[in-house]
This record gives C-alpha cells, structure tokens and sequence, in this order.
C-alpha cells in the first residue's frame, strides 16, 4: 500500500453521501428546489443595506496594529453588546477570533493534549466531529433528551466524565433541538465541573434567536458564572447575520486566578496567528450597532415560520413538531417507512430539501431538521410539500 504523508484529524473517507448527490444531480439538472436547510443568512432575501459594510473602509484599518486579543475599542464594543442582554464583561476578559469555529480550536489548543477528551451534546452541531478531530481532541457525546421539553440526560452527563475529559461544550439554544441550557442545569454543569477542573464551553451564537416568548429571559446566564472556568462563545455571523465578515469572540467567567491563567496562555495563542483582520476590528462598534437591523429580520423570521410550521404539522397527526425555544432550526419527528436517508433523497425528488436527524447524530430514526430561514412563503411551501409525500407515502 502507498503510504502518504497525511494525517488522520482528516478522515480518509471523503467521499460525498447519498444526499449530497441527489442534491448535485437535481442542481445539473435545473429542477426547482425549495432549500429547507438554508443556514446562510445573506441568501435568505433579507434586506442588507448596500452601504451597511461601509465602516470595513474606515481608514484606521490602514494601520496594522498587532494586538494578540484584538483592538481594544473592538472588544469594548464586544463588551458592551453584551450588556444588550444584561450581562456584565469586562473588555479585557474579551478575546476576538475570526470566527467561533476558529473559537474551538483556540480553546482545543488552550485545554487538551492530543487524545484528551471534550464531551459534546447530542443531538447537535455537526461539524464538533470535525472541529474536535482537526485539533486532535476525542469527543463524548452526552444526551439531550426530548420528554416535555429538552433537558440535559445530567446522570448520563456524569457516566461519560473521565480522567481525559477537559471541556464539556453547552450549546445555548442548541442547534438543531432550539433548547436552551436552563439556569438549574447550569449550576449543577458548573458544579461538576469546577470540581473536576473541567472548562465549559458555552456557544451562545443562537443567544438572541428565541421562538418561544420569554425563553431569552429564562436561559442560564453564562458569564454570570463565579466558580471554575468558563468561555462564552459569540460572533456576527449569527447575532447580525454577517457570517462573511469573519468576526467571533470568547468572553471568559470563573474564578479570577483561572481566567488570569487562562488569559496568559491566551496571548500566546492568539498572538502565534493574529488572524482577525484590522478592518473588521476597526469596524467592529459600528457593525454591531447597525446590525441590529439585520437581527431584527431574522428574529421577526424565525419567529413567523416556526408559528406557521407549528400550524401546517397540528393538521398532519402523523408527525409531530418537537418543542423548541430559540435558535435557527426545528425538529420534526416523523413516521419511519424506510431510512431517513431514503426520506430525504425520494423529497429531493419532490424539490425540497431537508436534513436527515442522523447528521445531527439523533439516537434514533427518524427526524426532519429544518432551518427557519427561507422566506416565509417557500417555508411554508417547502414544509407542506413534506407533509404531503409522508402522509401519501402512509
Ligand atoms: C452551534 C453553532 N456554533 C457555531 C457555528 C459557527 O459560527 P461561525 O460562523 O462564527 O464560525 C454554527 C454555525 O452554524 C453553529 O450552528
């Protein structure tokens, strides 16, 4: 066999799944699609002012200014985004990165040695396989599980917790089961971990997202954590629906001498690749003000198909729509006839597409994952459209 100088974080198998080509082969053959996976905020017909990216231009982004954490003004205006949602930070506890998915790996390279482990929820953000591969870490799924409501599966929490384990990732809402963390849940994660020196993760991107009235108010509050250590995880590409900008940050909480340490090793990583642009810091106070324009689009949005999917799948009594508090996503619970990857491949056919629950890593079949996104009426449209072919299919 050839040897080749490639690592492993990169799986072998690149290959393209079933999905994947079905999708290929509907696009080369022009047929109209309804994309009930659109996750990309520019392409979901909101209304982007043409000047909105104007401050990228300011002519303090001609001067390169090396600063490991970012400009101190940008993390000022990061700060004090963060008191939109009454939380309290500090700017110098404000770290930029060009994305949150550059986050993770920052905080794999700040709390893991190669093989350590990290636990990740499940069902969740597909690309943790990746992110925790790429950096050599091992994820442990702990279970989300869906009675009344979600909630953390905690017993089970603690039965995946090892001598490996370093960081346990929250996410809040949770992409795609729309749960927030609650406050008890947070005190007894913060509990189990700060006794075991176990960093948490908390990736608040779909913090302003909420589909429930009032579920923002009753989340957990991250950054008001005291004990341990914790990173709360942000970015444009969600909280103003600028994912192209390339802007993201880590706020830390916890005991002081915890987050000091951490802030000295930090530096060190952060300031080996500097890789958030000038510009963009430059411009940062300005993008976060006039996004909120943006934010308020994609609230009013989510918000409006999440009622109208409610509605469509009350009518159908086969499926059910699982309860969902915030975020971009929802979760529909439907009758297994065959694989889900057999669903999803035969709706493409009927031109809408929708993700099957098992890339999220849903214990069991079968589950549609729809984005909350598209345009109200291909929304509206695109689901109908699902219901009908499981109902015909009966
Ligand atoms: C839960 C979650 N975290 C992080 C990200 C990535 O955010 P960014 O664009 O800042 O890398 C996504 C993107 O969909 C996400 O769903």
């Amino acid at each position: 066999m050839v040897r080749r100088p490639f690592s492993s974080r990169v799986p072998a198998d690149l290959g393209v799944n079933r999905l994947s080509r079905a999708l290929q082969q509907a696009r080369a053959d022009r047929r109209p699609l309804i994309d009930l996976t659109l996750s990309n905020p520019t392409r979901a017909g909101f209304d982007y002012p043409s000047d909105l990216l104007e401050p990228l231009a300011h002519a303090r982004g001609l001067t390169y200014e090396p600063q490991p954490f970012g400009l101190m003004d940008a993390r000022r205006a990061v700060a004090s985004d963060y008191q939109r949602r009454g939380l309290s930070v500090a700017p110098e506890r404000v770290v930029l990165t060009a994305s949150t998915s550059e986050a993770y790996s920052v905080l794999f390279k700040l709390l893991t040695d190669a093989g350590d482990e990290v636990l990740v929820p499940r069902p969740s953000y597909p690309l943790f396989d990746h992110l925790t591969q790429l950096d050599g870490v091992t994820s442990c799924p702990y279970d989300l599980e869906c009675h009344d409501g979600w909630s953390i599966d905690l017993a089970g929490l603690e039965q995946a917790l090892s001598d490996r384990t370093r960081a346990l990732l929250l996410v809040t809402p949770n992409n795609p089961t729309g749960s927030f963390v609650s406050r008890k849940e947070l005190t007894r994660l913060t509990a189990i971990c700060a006794e075991r020196e176990i960093a948490i993760i908390a990736d608040e991107v779909f913090a302003d997202y909420q589909v429930r009235p009032g579920a923002c108010v009753d989340a957990a509050r991250a950054l008001e954590v005291r004990d341990g250590l914790l990173f709360s995880l942000g970015g444009l590409s969600k909280s103003v629906g600028l994912p192209q900008v390339k802007l993201g940050w880590i706020a830390l909480a916890g005991e002081d001498d915890l987050v000091g340490a951490a802030l000295e090793r930090l530096e060190l990583i952060c300031d080996t690749y500097l890789s958030v642009s000038t510009p963009v810091q430059a411009a940062a106070a300005e993008l976060l003000a006039r996004g909120a324009a943006i934010r308020k689009q994609i609230q009013a949005r989510v918000a409006s198909n999440y009622s109208t999917l409610a509605r469509q799948v009350e009518a159908v009594p086969s499926c059910t729509l699982l309860a969902a508090d915030g975020g971009w996503y929802s979760v529909l619970q439907v009758p297994s006839l065959g694989s889900e990857e057999d669903l999803v491949v035969s709706l493409v056919d009927r031109g809408v597409v929708v993700h099957p629950g098992y890339f999220f890593d849903f214990p069991r079949e079968s589950y549609l994952v729809v984005s909350l996104l598209p345009p109200e009426r291909d929304f509206a449209n695109g689901v109908a459209a699902v219901l009908r072919h499981i109902e015909q299919a009966l």
